[in-house]
């Protein structure tokens, strides 16, 4: 995990104070934001006043005493609120349990959810980081990472977006059961996809489905915070209504001239050859090729290329991007749910491994036996060891465990410190033993 949490610590510091204008005052500053709640106050006062005015022209001192009485408990019901949310502790990492305080469609098969901390936090987290839900189904504890589609900028609470997918049992759970007023258990934020570990000038964001969350998570956080940011945004889908955020992207649109929204539409027979602009986007018929996007972005080559999609259309985007002659350094995409990143080996003690040999995995008083093909993970689950593997390709970090004796090699170390490394700590999902191997769990 890169060390400029600390940094991006402080640059969302200095957008807090942005997000609290909701609040209807004007804070530059965290003292100023803690005055909020005397705004709420005024506000709750003139309400009373008006209510007020009202039942006394029924000339019923009673009434009037028992409304009084009724607005003030409500008035210091919502200002204590305020002030627990405002002064609240941040949260950075770890595990959380979260209340769900808003539900909405955004399309006919994909759910956004807004949450909150059951205990109050300002939730801070990278914009393109995900979190993983822990969830009881049928019996079954398991574990499903979702990135967050809100932006840091708006630190009190975080919307997750799900899509429901055929046969998914979790997104499908998740879509169909958690309602407003749940309380679900969660752990994070992780993930390196994400616009502080991947600093960039100008910026092309590419998605299809609802692989759009993560940028529209970025794309919020850079209107927010880097306001004026150059962005280019390419969106595939289905057809019109399957376009996810819609209108949270017009608006961004209408708002900053610099923010460049097309749309890549499969199905759409309203739609003329070549390029259609309407009122604050471009929008193609077709699948993404080249061709659309020099037409559509013609300075994409001087671009910081993000990427994130079902697995064909990324395997697809990489392949023609590559083929043009793109500088691939400034290429990213979303790893999560595939192939671990072979290109941060570490812990590398042999380079001739014999695949066929068998080692020991010691954990507590279990001896397992397991060849140098398997990785940690499966020795571990083939023992029934309680063990959280949300992502299973080295990106979330929630199969963090500790080498105590052995060898060993691992395909990513993506969310461990350096400290971490050097006292042995490894994913389990992404690591084989290269001798026999003592675990701590
Ligand atoms: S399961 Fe996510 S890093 Fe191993």
């Amino acid at each position: 995990m890169s060390s400029s949490g600390f940094s991006f610590s402080a640059a969302l510091s200095s957008v807090q104070s942005a997000s609290a204008q909701s609040a209807s005052v004007q804070p530059t500053s965290a003292e100023k934001a803690k005055e909020a709640p005397k705004a709420t106050f005024s506000m709750s006062s003139a309400l009373k006043s008006s209510a007020l005015a009202n039942v006394a022209s029924n000339s019923e001192a009673k009434t009037v005493t028992d409304a009084e009485a009724k607005l003030d408990a409500q008035a210091e019901k919502v200002s204590d609120v305020d002030k627990a949310l405002l002064s609240a502790d941040d949260w950075q990492r770890g595990d959380i349990k979260l209340r769900c305080v808003e539900k909405w469609h955004e399309t006919h098969d994909v759910v956004s959810f807004r949450f909150q901390g059951l205990t109050p936090v300002k939730f801070n987290y990278k914009p393109g980081q995900f979190i993983t839900f822990k969830l009881e189904i049928d019996g079954e504890m398991v574990y499903r990472s979702y990135t967050m589609s809100s932006s840091p900028s708006r630190p009190y609470s975080i919307v997750v977006t799900v899509k429901r997918i055929e046969g998914g049992k979790v997104s499908n759970f998740v879509a169909e059961q958690v309602n407003q007023g749940d309380v679900i258990s969660a752990l994070g934020p992780d993930g390196v996809f994400n616009l502080v570990d991947i600093p960039a000038e100008k910026y092309l964001f590419l998605s299809a489905g609802s692989g759009i969350t993560p940028m529209y998570s970025m794309s919020r956080w850079l209107l927010d915070a880097r306001v004026g940011s150059d962005i280019a945004f390419v969106h595939s889908a289905r057809s019109n209504d399957d376009i996810i955020f819609a209108d949270g992207l017009s608006s961004m649109a209408h708002r900053s001239a610099k923010f460049n929204l097309n749309y890549l539409l499969e199905s759409a027979p309203e739609l003329n050859e070549g390029v259609n602009h309407t009122g604050n986007d471009s929008r193609m018929l077709g699948r993404f090729d080249i061709g659309k996007l020099a037409l559509l972005i013609p300075d994409f080559k001087q671009r910081t290329i993000f990427v994130c999609g079902p697995e064909p259309y990324m395997a697809a985007v990489k392949s023609l991007i590559e083929t043009s002659g793109f500088n691939m350094a400034n290429f990213h995409q979303e790893s999560f749910g595939g192939a671990a990143n072979t290109s941060s080996v570490i812990n590398k003690v042999s380079s001739d491994a014999n695949s066929s040999a068998q080692f020991m995995l010691k954990i507590a008083d279990k001896n397992i036996p397991l060849s140098a093909e398997q990785t940690l993970l499966e020795g571990i689950e083939s023992e029934g060891l309680p063990i959280i593997a949300a992502c299973r390709s080295g990106v979330c970090g929630a199969c963090k465990c500790q080498v105590t004796s052995g060898t060993t090699e691992s395909s990513s170390t993506m969310t461990l410190t350096e400290d971490e490394i050097v006292a042995g700590y490894v994913l389990a999902c992404s690591t084989k033993i290269t001798s026999d191997v003592t675990l701590k769990m």
